[in-house]
Parts: structure tokens; sequence; C-alpha cells
């Protein structure tokens, strides 16, 4: 195969409106064209980040009652979670996305709920009047993470909770999205610099809980979630990935057709098949929680 600069694929960077070297590499999550397909998010990620967000909110273990904020909601995992879980008057998520709040909107049939487009550097709340701040899988892609956290921390009520979460995508952690980078990087040494362990240093447990503590949050806790992601069939693991909703998705979108064929069958030999076909992964996810200073 012709050896490619790195920095990955001619034109994919650019394509993607990707810069390396950013200190989040959130470039293109800012312009917001891997999020643009809720449909498509919910069988990729979504199924699996509805499982972490009801384990998250229930080990909050909140009060009862108060308004709650979701910050990059997207489709609504969190949000569902917490009218699920924790009893909310009411519940604001903000994403950027137009689409995933309209997908939210759709799917989230609850009156306590609400949508609004906002960005988590700025978000369009005066004062703090939340009870409970959450985000969860969003801190990674917002360009300024400490700033996104300082703005949790200014709507939320003294004394009252901040809580977000994170994949893992180290070895052992994210599973899924793993497996795809180790195999795209075995055919292209130049997609190592788009993997999201090398993207983001902020998924680990100790990077997000020094992110709350640095944010001036109290009694910082950290935990570690872990949840079965099974799929089905090799289908049901590949075909997520063409929807275009994340990083990988948005890296194989970019590819030639040859190239992606090669990726798929490299995959398919390699993720771990039991007789009946099934592929049991697992995800993990980081959660860090502080509480506001009284
Ligand atoms: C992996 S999805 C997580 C969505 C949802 N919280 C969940 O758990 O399924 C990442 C989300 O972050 C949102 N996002 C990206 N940049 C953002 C920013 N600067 N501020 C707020 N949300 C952002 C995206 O629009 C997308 O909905």
């Amino acid at each position: 195969m012709r050896r490619r600069p790195p920095g990955g694929p001619p034109g994919i960077m650019a394509r993607m409106g990707m810069r390396t070297g950013t200190r989040t590499g959130a470039g293109p999550e800012r312009q917001g064209p891997m999020w643009a397909a809720g449909e498509a998010y919910e069988p990729y990620v979504g199924r699996w980040s509805r499982l972490v967000a009801a384990r998250f909110v229930r080990r909050l273990d909140a009060a009862p009652g108060g308004s709650w904020r979701d910050v990059g909601c997207g489709t609504g995992a969190v949000t569902q979670a917490v009218l699920d879980a924790a009893e909310p008057a009411d519940v604001i998520g903000v994403d950027p996305s137009q689409d995933y709040l309209a997908y939210a909107r759709r799917h989230v049939a609850d009156r306590r709920a609400r949508f609004l487009r906002a960005d988590a550097e700025h978000l369009p709340f005066t004062g703090s009047s939340a009870s409970a701040v959450v985000s969860g899988l969003v801190l990674n892609f917002v360009p300024d993470p400490a700033r996104a956290a300082a703005e949790m921390v200014r709507v939320v009520r003294p004394g009252r909770l901040v809580g977000v979460y994170l994949w893992d995508y180290g070895e052992g952690g994210m599973e899924a999205i793993r497996a795809f980078w180790d195999a795209a990087t075995a055919l292209d040494p130049g997609a190592r610099a788009l993997d999201e362990a090398v993207r983001f240093p902020l998924c680990t447990r100790a990077a997000l809980g020094g992110l709350l503590a640095g944010a001036g949050l109290r009694d910082v806790r950290t935990e570690e979630t872990r949840v079965p992601t099974p799929f089905r069939d090799f289908a049901d693991y590949w075909t997520p990935f063409l929807g275009g909703q994340g990083p990988a998705p948005a890296y194989l979108a970019g590819l030639p057709e040859d190239h992606r064929a090669r990726l798929r069958e490299r995959l398919r030999a390699a993720l771990p098949r039991a007789a009946d076909g099934t592929i049991a992964l697992h995800a993990r996810a980081w959660a860090a929680r502080g509480r506001r200073a009284a």
C-alpha cells in the first residue's frame, strides 16, 4: 500500500474539517458535520450510551425533584435516563446539533423535558438555577473542556452535583471502537492521528477527575462503568459505522471503496465471534462527579 504522510490519508483531514495537534482534537465536531443524523447515531453509539446513562444516573443518587441540565444531550440518552431514574421536576438538554435535538424532541415523550440549541462553552442559563448538571460522552468533543466544566459549575446551585462520563477509548475500554482503530491503523499507520485514544487524552479516570477538581468542584469522585455491547453478527457491528456519526465513521466515509472493503474484511477476521455468529464485546466509560461548594 502506498505510504501516506503522518496525519492521515490525503484529503480526509480536510474533508473532515480536522486539524491535528489541537488540544482536544475537537475541530470537526465544532462544525458539527458528524453529528447530523440522530437515526444513524442510535445504532452506532446511542444504544450503548443509553446503558451507561441509566447506570450513571442511578449511581448519582440525587435527591428527587429539581431542575436538571443535560449538556451535549444529543439524541436524548442521558435526559431519558434522568427522567426514568431521578424524578426530576424538569430537564433541559442542550446540544449544537439541530438534527440530534429534533430526534430527542421526537423520542423523549415527556412534558418535563425541553431541548435547546447551545454550546457547552456558552450555556444559555443565567445564574445558578440547576439542581444537577450532567453530560455523557461529550467533553472530549468540546474544543475547551475546562471552559465547558466551568460553565457547568456556574449554572449549578451551590452544594449540588455536576456529573460527567466519557468512553475509555484505550485497550479494554470501548472495545467496538478500539477494534476499529486497531484495524484501521494496521492498514494505514496515518490513521493513528485520528484514533480517539490518541486524540482524546481527557478520556481517562485521572484526567476527567482532574478536570472537575480544576473547575472548583468539591468531593470529586471517579468510577468505572462497564457495559456489555453484544452484536448479533458482523453486520450488526459493521453497518452502524457506515452512518457517518462520530470520528471512526467519519474516517470511514472518507476512504476509497477498496480501502473500506479491506478494513471491513480485516475487522471481520479480527473480531471474536462465537459459534452462533454473535460478537460479545464490552465498553468501559469513566465517570466523574463533584459538588459545587455550598
Ligand atoms: C457522542 S455524542 C453524545 C450524545 C449523548 N449525550 C449521548 O450520551 O448519547 C456527542 C454529542 O456532543 C455534542 N457536541 C459536540 N460538540 C459540542 C459542544 N461544543 N457543546 C455541546 N455539545 C457538543 C454533539 O452534537 C453530540 O450530540
